[in-house]
């Protein structure tokens, strides 16, 4: 066990749809600090940076042109196990096969559009972190 830190973003969708109280809400209620917050409008250049690591997949185009179609909410959460943990309670990516009680599960049936992002390891953390909060 790991006392760690993690990044996640509220994505457009969940921003436009007011759900960043709820969503930031089950964090602290599971007993994770907010270390930072912010909102964040992502340029072109750094949507393409953020998302780097999926630069050959087919769904990069779209993926980077959707996290720059609005406001994000940026954070960066602390506690035990927070990479692993906060992975497992935002439920798997493609969110209409993501179970209920996670975010994805709860709020969403996209994959592009899938409520959140958080890091999936802390390399990726640092790499994330350093793009939206540098
Ligand atoms: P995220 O956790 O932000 O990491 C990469 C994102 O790519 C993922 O969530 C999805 O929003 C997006 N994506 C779009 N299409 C796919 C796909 N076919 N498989 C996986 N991720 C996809």
């Amino acid at each position: 066990m790991a006392h760690e830190q993690t990044l996640i973003l509220i994505k457009p969708d969940a921003f436009k749809r007011k759900l960043v109280g709820k969503i930031l809400q089950r964090f602290e209620e599971k007993g994770f600090d907010i270390r930072q917050l912010k909102t964040y409008d992502f340029s072109n250049e750094k949507a393409q940076e953020f998302y780097s690591v999926h630069k050959t997949k087919p769904f990069f185009n779209e993926l980077v042109s959707f996290i720059g179609s609005g406001t994000v909410v940026a954070c960066i959460l602390e506690g035990n196990n927070a990479i692993s943990t906060v992975r497992i309670m935002i439920g798997l990516t493609k969110s209409f096969d993501a179970s209920p009680g996670t975010i994805r599960g709860d709020f969403g049936l996209g994959i592009t559009d899938n409520i959140i992002h958080a890091s999936d390891s802390h390399e990726s953390f640092i790499k994330e972190s350093s793009v939206v909060f540098s």
